[in-house]
């Protein structure tokens, strides 16, 4: 029923609309985008799902980070046009990028958000990360790309920084 492809950059605003559409107003004051502010999104990551018409359905995107100096993905935004909400378009954009993530080399992803979603993902809460204030520390989720690849990495979520930009997530 819809047709997920990667994200070109003549969909850039109409992505960005999606996104205005399904968050609450002033979505770029969160913290998080002061981790995506002059940074590209990772290349090949980034998808969009559109019905047999072409409208955009859904939409999602993935920054690189690192925690205490190792690469992390971090997921998001994601959304799903409400009148597509609860029609499994959501887990096929997070299962299919992060699949591809992790064919790409990225052994972890983190985000903020709610953890009875994304708990079906395999995120849990990330003791120990600390995501730029005013973060609710329950919301700081985190998963395995590669098994066991989040033991030991702790620390504040730090930008990626622009000469390593087009590493991989090794
Ligand atoms: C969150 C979102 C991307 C999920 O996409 P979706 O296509 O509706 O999700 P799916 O159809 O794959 O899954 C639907 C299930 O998730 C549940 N769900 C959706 N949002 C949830 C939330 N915030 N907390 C708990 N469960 C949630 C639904 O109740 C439904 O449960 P069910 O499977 O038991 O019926 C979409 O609802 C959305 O765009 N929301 C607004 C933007 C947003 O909050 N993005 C995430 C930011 S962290």
């Amino acid at each position: 029923m819809f047709r997920v492809e990667g994200e070109t950059a003549a969909d850039w605003w109409e992505v960005e609309a999606l996104f205005d559409l399904c968050f609450a107003p002033g979505r770029e004051a969160l913290s998080s985008y002061r981790l995506r502010d002059g940074i590209d999104p990772v290349d090949g990551l980034s998808f969009t799902a559109r019905d047999p018409q072409e409208i955009l359905a859904g939409a999602i995107r993935h920054w690189p980070v690192l925690v205490g100096g190792h690469a992390v993905l971090l997921l998001g935004p994601v959304a799903v046009h409400p009148t597509h909400q609860g029609e499994g378009l959501g887990a096929v954009l997070i299962q299919e990028s992060l699949a591809r993530g992790a064919t790409l080399g990225w052994k972890r992803v983190m985000l903020v958000g709610d953890r009875p979603y994304y708990a079906r993902y395999g995120f849990d809460v990330l003791a120990g990360v600390e995501m730029p204030p005013p973060t609710n520390p329950e919301r700081v989720l985190g998963a395995d790309l590669v098994p066991g690849s989040w033991t030991g990495v702790s620390g504040p979520v730090e930008r990626w920084p622009a000469e390593r930009w087009r590493m991989t997530g090794a």
